[in-house]
């Protein structure tokens, strides 16, 4: 199959060497759900005679976009205003993630949050799960039917929160097993421990992720860090012997390349050294630092000492779960905040796509259109008469029309979206399942 459209993609191996590659009339040959070829159309059909050719020649067709933060249980709390994160966590979201005690009510908040993801252009994620493993096993199982890349697993926690999301250490130990041992490998499912944060972790529930983490050490690790003044006191008064948040975590072997850590708003040099040292990962959430008011993320020290990150949508806690819009605020954040980084339209499409990816260790896999990676594409493609629609249908080059997208663009942009080269999503048409 050849998808006909203008496609661009963030090439470079940094943020600062973002550049954008387009090709306004270009092809992507999709053989096996990977991309077998791509170019200028003619040079591709010449190349595949025989392949049939969908024409999407208005918008654009863009690699997949990566969300690396994302809560399963939190779809419902989007939109709680006036509240900071130990606030917003105490009155409206904890009691809310307690629902998912009730699988069938489960079952259905994974199959809208799949859905969701995929019409919104998210083709790969790192998702943050539910504190019961009954429902956590929910959303692999959506997962499996749809064939989605999920990485995810069983949120964690045994103090501070409600006492019906308490786990302890040795049943967070025995489910995690038991998810791991029923997911983890099979049908594109990775596994991500994830203790809610060191304010809701005693250091045995830390601990075990550690011995989790060594007896299986090609799991995911996901919690978050720094993300709030107040919760970052209250880790330091329960952690009397740590140097820092970070070292909560740290002093349990928790941190490395396959560790995202949310959020870090408000890190201190020690820190920012060993996450970059350790080459642990860091998901920046801008619309959700916005929304509770934790902060504005300094990116220009998170590069300035080699801390990698990429982007996560954080909902319920952020507004949305496109990742065009969280690039959008993600931009915004930078040019309010003193010094911050100017981020070009190139820049924003390398963090949703090729840093997203190398977060996640998929940089040969997904993020990029080169041959050999997954096809996983999404076609932005405004409706008729809106803004975007305006904007794009005036606009000459491949920088300003990605501007505009980011600018503009939501999930009722996005047209169509394939991953492994099979489309889930199209405008219009029911989703199956
Ligand atoms: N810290 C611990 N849990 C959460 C959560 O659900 N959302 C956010 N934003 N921060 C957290
Ligand atoms: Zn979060």
């Amino acid at each position: 199959m050849i998808l006909r459209a203008r496609l661009v993609q963030a090439t470079g191996s940094s943020l600062d060497e973002a550049r954008l590659e387009s090709w306004n009339d270009g092809a992507v040959y999709i053989k096996r759900g990977k991309i077998a070829d791509l170019g200028p159309f003619t040079d591709v059909r010449t190349r595949h005679p025989s392949a049939t050719v969908e024409e999407l020649r208005s918008g654009l067709l863009l690699p997949g976009l990566i969300d690396v933060h994302v809560h399963y249980p939190q779809t419902s709390v989007i939109g709680a205003l006036g509240l900071d994160l130990l606030d917003w966590l105490e009155q409206v979201t904890l009691p809310s993630e307690t629902r998912l005690a009730e699988v069938a009510y489960a079952v259905g908040e994974a199959r809208r949050f799949l859905n969701l993801l995929i019409r919104n252009g998210t083709t790969r994620a790192l998702v943050f799960g539910s504190h019961y493993a009954p429902a956590q096993a929910a959303l692999f199982t959506e997962a499996e039917t749809r064939n989605y890349p999920l990485i995810s697993g069983l949120a964690t926690g045994d103090r501070n929160l409600r006492p019906e999301l308490h786990t302890t250490p040795e049943r967070a130990y025995v489910e995690n097993l038991s998810l791991i041992e029923r997911f983890h490998g099979k049908n594109d499912i990775r596994y991500a421990l994830a203790p809610r944060f060191s304010l809701a972790a005693s250091d045995a529930l830390l601990e075990i992720n550690g011995s989790l983490m060594k007896e299986f050490p090609e799991l995911f690790f996901q919690t978050h860090l720094n993300e709030n003044r107040r919760e970052i006191a209250a880790v330091a008064h329960l952690f009397p012997d740590t140097r820092d948040y970070l070292d909560t975590y740290e002093r349990h072997g928790l941190l490395g390349s396959r560790s995202v850590f949310a959020h870090n708003v408000h890190p201190r040099p020690r820190e920012l050294a060993r996450l970059a040292e350790t080459g642990s990962r860091v998901a920046h959430c801008p619309s959700s630092n916005a929304f509770l008011g934790s902060g504005l993320f300094p990116m220009r020290a998170h590069l300035a000492a080699g801390a990698r990150f990429a982007l996560g949508s954080d909902v319920g806690a952020g507004t949305r779960f496109s990742l065009l819009g969280e690039a959008m605020d993600a931009y915004k954040t930078q040019r309010v905040r003193e010094g911050g980084v100017n981020l070009s339209a190139a820049a924003l499409l390398w963090l949703v796509t090729r840093a997203g990816a190398a977060a996640l260790n998929l940089e040969d896999v997904a993020g990029g259109l080169e041959v050999g990676r997954s096809a996983d594409l999404v076609w932005i493609d405004p409706l008729p008469g809106t803004v975007l629609d305006a904007v794009l249908s005036r606009s000459e080059g491949a920088e300003h029309s990605l501007g505009a997208v980011f600018s503009l663009a939501r999930e009722d942009a996005v047209a169509s979206v394939w991953i492994h080269g099979r489309r889930l999503y199209e405008r219009g048409k029911l989703q199956a399942p």
